[in-house]
């Protein structure tokens, strides 16, 4: 059985090489400050991809962003495609939602007990997402799926999950597994700490393979719970759904009695109003949320059909609970986001105006002889240096990383932040104005000319 690796932790098991030799993007005050945070925080960080460890070299420290540009240490600014992954589709500190914070912040910052904003919230989720008939609020895109995992087995009574390579669901010992090529044969975790067991009930498959979806299904007959699936995903690069490949999980699901989970804690609110199931038209049993939905601050849902969230305590003996669940000043956030990404029009201008940047990007990959593959899906994007077309975790490994790296390497050294992993997408802002794209592609054509001749 071949192992394939969670790429979230294939990324940092390659330190690069000869990093040391390389001019380091961060400035001197920003490899002061992380070699302080590196004394007292694992690897200077706070969540593993933070530290670069795929790119080399140190990451600079942020001290603040407005609109499409953040601000390092050294007084270094860049036009940011991370967007603190993926929340910030107005860009940095939109007034609108910095006032909302403000306000809500004035009134108290968490009660633990009910609030009209929750309520809110979940009318505003419902409304644009008529699957979710029932809400639940949590603070992160990890507890979003680990509790509906949990629902979907307390539906169901059963245990196996299917889920894709490349796919991350969060970091719940369940779904840190992304390995295995036997599609019928049970799965090791990806993580140490994580007892086999935890994982031994999560089955792995490739991205668009519906055949190996089938295969799963009729190796397991009656035992399986749920799929979860990222409907678009985002964690292996971007890579596009094949056409029959959500409605044929759909109708695997029916035909089988299992739960169809889609995670859309980095599609929704960012692909399109809702999240892609309003693009493709499949209705999954299950929904989560996260990233959009809080504006930048913690907020995520789960949600789906009335009979299964009903399962949920207090009606029901499926227990999931939170502090700060629901919190004020994190709904707030989210609220104000959302009102402004209901504005008529919204997608569908910032995806033209992406577009219209990618075309840039593909054209300058063209001339200078490059072989890149772009993707888009909204407000969201990726690129790879492949080619043929990446479909799933397998091509998306395949692309050539070294390229990746070198320019990845180049664009942050003139100013474009663009996330330090081949394995995540890029995201858009609707504060990346024309000036920003003029720059993000002089930068480009700046890198990829330099590339074009030998290293
Ligand atoms: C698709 C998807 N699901 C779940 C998660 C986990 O969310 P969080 O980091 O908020 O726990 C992520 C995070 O990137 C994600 O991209």
């Amino acid at each position: 059985m071949s192992r394939i690796r969670n790429p979230r932790l294939a990324r940092l098991s390659k330190p690069a090489d000869a990093q040391a030799a390389e001019r380091p993007i961060a400035g001197p005050r920003s490899r002061r400050l992380f070699a302080r945070a590196s004394a007292v925080l694992p690897g200077g960080v706070n969540s593993p991809v933070r530290a670069w460890k795929r790119l080399g070299g140190e990451p600079p420290t942020i001290v603040r962003g407005k609109g499409a540009r953040i601000e390092d240490a050294d007084g270094r600014t860049y036009i940011d495609y991370v967007l603190s992954w993926g929340p910030l589709i107005l860009g940095h500190a939109h007034p609108q939602v910095v006032a909302a914070v403000r306000a809500a912040a004035g009134h108290g910052l968490g009660f633990g007990a009910p609030t009209t904003g929750e309520t809110e919230l979940a009318e505003l989720l419902r409304s644009a997402l008529p699957s979710m008939e029932k809400v639940r609020l949590v603070s992160s895109g990890t507890e979003a799926c680990m509790s509906a995992l949990r629902l979907a087995r307390a539906a169901t009574k059963r245990e196996i999950v299917i889920k894709c390579d490349g796919c991350y669901h969060g970091h719940s010992d369940p779904l840190l597994v992304a390995a295995g090529s036997g599609c019928a044969t049970l799965n090791t975790p990806d993580s140490s700490g994580v007892p086999a067991a935890f994982s031994a009930t999560t089955i792995s498959i490739p991205f668009n393979d519906l055949v190996a979806a089938e295969r799963v299904f009729a190796a397991n007959p009656g035992a399986v719970a749920a799929v979860i699936v990222e409907p678009v995903a985002g964690n292996m690069g971007l890579v596009l759904p094949r056409p029959e490949w959500l409605p044929g999980l759909r109708a695997l699901c029916d035909a089988h009695g299992s739960v169809l989970i889609f995670d859309e804690v980095m599609t929704g609110f960012r692909v399109a109003w809702g999240g892609w199931q309003n693009v493709c038209g499949v209705r999954p049993d299950l929904t989560c949320l996260g990233k959009v939905i809080g504006g930048g601050l913690p907020v995520a849902a789960y949600g789906g059909r009335r009979e299964i969230m009903d399962l949920l305590a207090p009606l029901g003996g499926c227990y999931q609970a939170g502090t700060l669940s629901g919190n004020p000043v994190a709904v707030a956030a989210g609220l104000a986001t959302l009102k402004q990404c209901a504005q008529p029009g919204f997608y569908e201008i910032e995806s033209t105006r992406l577009t219209l940047m990618l075309l840039g990007f593909s054209s300058l990959a063209q001339e200078y002889g490059l072989p890149m593959q772009f993707a888009q899906a909204g407000l969201m994007w990726g690129y790879a240096f492949s080619s043929t077309p990446i479909t799933d975790y397998a091509s998306a490994a395949a692309a050539d990383l070294d390229r990746w790296r070198t320019f990845c390497r180049g664009m942050l050294q003139e100013r474009i932040y663009l996330a330090p992993s081949p394995f995540e997408a890029a995201f858009w802002s609707s504060a990346h104005d024309r000036r920003a794209v003029a720059a993000t592609l002089a930068a480009a054509g700046k890198v990829l000319k330099r590339m074009q001749s030998p290293q």
